[in-house]
């Protein structure tokens, strides 16, 4: 491993690599509506009579779950009793959930910091109430705080939240919220840019609306068009899945979304990125002119703002990164020569008490070659990258998410979105180019409040990348010390 001293930066005296605060400065014009968080915040941020709106949405709501009795005939002593069923009742629901055993490893304030909110105060169906303690969660993070009872008002949302704080729940829960499971038409649509995200993406709503009769159904390229063509001959009522997919489906009339009243883009600034904006831009023709959309990721860099102006309506901007990185992760670095980097995983690995690690290299050969390298050394690892078919892909995925194997290689396929909670441990095998691959990739460890660590090995021609990557995150990247106190990324 041998680290050296750092090169600075041209122009730079030696040393570089600034601490401190820097979160303004990677997105500009990016969340022009951004204040500090307080709590009376999204109370404060709505137009007044959404705000009346949802109350008197909530009263309803409230009205039809408890089935209060509105009818004045019905006598006094009636009313006490079906009160008291009702009481009952709301005892006895809590009481039969199969709750997981509660987690209870440190979490860091990023998602601890709450305003204290519950998951009942939302009015929520409470089929889905069950299906959200069942998955083990307590109450919502900050951005569940913030996006859920905007997104149930009906309004656009441009949301910006770390890495692993639960985004995704904060768009699937009012998803399954608003859909109505007797209308048998697709009312949400939620885009990812990957298939595996799709895929896990999907498994979140069909574990969240588990009590509900919501029929969710995933569609992403390198699978059977056949199989979804005939999958949509049956009821669809929430659709997870690739654009181009949903897009090729959607133009033979298979996939027929002018009911779709609600357009979630995950890792919105991915999709707009020229790979697949051009499909997005064409797919949101096939939704009616009054959806909904809903646009989640932690980093959205200015180029989404044409996007965000022709086509959401007044959006709730929510940014709750007042800084980038996560509070549970530790990066360090190691200067290395390309020759070193084997010899150096290697020491990584004998060093390092790693639960899962995610290890990143910059194209589908070096994974390959890697991979290769990791087995010959006698560590058990995966591989996966986008030219693999997608059969193998889910079946490493699937793998290594339950533990099969202690160490994923991969391409930026993985960065992002992917949740896998035993990852400990993030390796930058290569560095990567710019500071949203890094923000994300790092993001892979440290899930909810977790603690992590993220391994850069830096070159002499990664010298510049790194003090760049720095000062954009306003993060330091330490150079890593001969020891590492497992207090830092394993608890
Ligand atoms: N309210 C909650 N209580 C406990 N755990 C939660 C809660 N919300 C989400 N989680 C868990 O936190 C983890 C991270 O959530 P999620 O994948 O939605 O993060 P994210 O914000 O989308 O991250 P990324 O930016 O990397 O996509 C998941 O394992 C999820 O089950
Ligand atoms: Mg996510």
């Amino acid at each position: 491993m041998n680290p050296r001293g750092r090169y600075p930066p041209p122009g730079m005296g030696s040393g570089g690599g600034g601490g401190g605060r820097g979160g303004g400065n990677m997105y500009p014009n990016a969340n022009p509506n951004f204040q500090p968080r307080n709590p009376q915040q999204y109370v404060q941020r709505g137009p007044v009579n959404q705000q009346q709106q949802f109350q008197n949405q909530q009263a309803q709501q409230w009205l039809r779950r408890n089935q209060l009795a509105s009818d004045s005939t019905v006598d006094e002593v009636e009313k006490t009793v079906q009160s008291e069923a009702v009481d009952q009742s709301s005892q006895d629901w809590k009481a039969r959930l199969k709750i997981p055993p509660a987690d209870t490893r440190y979490r860091t304030e990023d998602v601890t910091a709450t305003k204290g909110n519950e998951f009942e105060d939302y009015f929520l169906k409470r089929e889905l109430l069950m299906g959200i303690y069942e998955k083990g969660f307590e109450r919502p993070s900050p951005i569940q705080e913030e996006s859920i009872p905007i997104a149930l008002t009906g309004s656009d949302i441009l949301a910006r939240a770390k890495n692993g704080t639960g985004k995704t729940a904060a768009f699937c829960i009012p998803a399954l919220e608003k859909i109505d499971q007797d209308v048998n038409a697709i009312q949400v649509v939620i885009l990812v840019p990957t298939r595996e995200l799709a895929l896990q993406t999907s498994q979140v709503c069909k574990e969240l609306g588990k009590h509900l009769k919501i029929e969710v159904m995933v569609t992403t390229g390198g699978t059977s068009l056949k199989d979804d063509i005939m999958r949509l001959y049956q009821p669809v009522h929430l659709l997870v899945g690739t654009p181009g997919r949903i897009l090729d489906l959607a133009r033979k009339g298979i996939c027929v979304l002018k009911d779709c009243s609600m357009l979630v883009m995950d890792e919105a600034d991915k999709l707009l990125s020229p790979e697949f904006q051009p499909s997005i831009v064409q797919l949101i023709r096939f939704l009616p002119a009054n959806r909904q959309v809903l646009m989640f990721s932690a980093t959205f860099p200015v180029t989404v703002k044409d996007f965000k102006e022709r086509y959401l309506q007044k959006p709730y901007v929510i940014n709750l990164m007042d800084e980038l990185t996560l509070k549970g992760i530790t990066q360090f670095y190691a200067f290395v020569e390309e020759r070193q980097k084997l010899h150096c995983l290697n020491t990584l690995f004998s060093k390092l008490q790693i639960n899962q690690s995610i290890i990143f290299c910059n194209s589908v050969n070096r994974v390959e070659l890697l991979a290769k390298k990791i087995t010959e050394l006698g560590y058990s690892c995966f591989y996966i990258h986008a030219k693999m078919l997608q059969d193998h892909r889910n079946r490493v995925f699937h793998d290594f998410r339950n533990g099969a194997c202690r160490n994923l290689v991969c391409t930026d396929l993985f960065t992002r979105g992917i949740d896998i909670q035993a990852v400990n441990v993030v390796i930058n095998f290569d560095f990567p180019k710019n500071s949203e691959t890094y923000l994300h990739r790092v993001g892979r460890s440290g899930r909810f409040g977790h603690l992590g660590l993220a391994v850069n090995l830096i070159t002499y021609e990664d010298r510049f990348n790194l003090y760049r990557i720095e000062q954009e995150l306003g993060t330091e990247i330490k150079q890593i010390p001969p020891h590492i106190d497992q207090a830092i990324y394993c608890l």
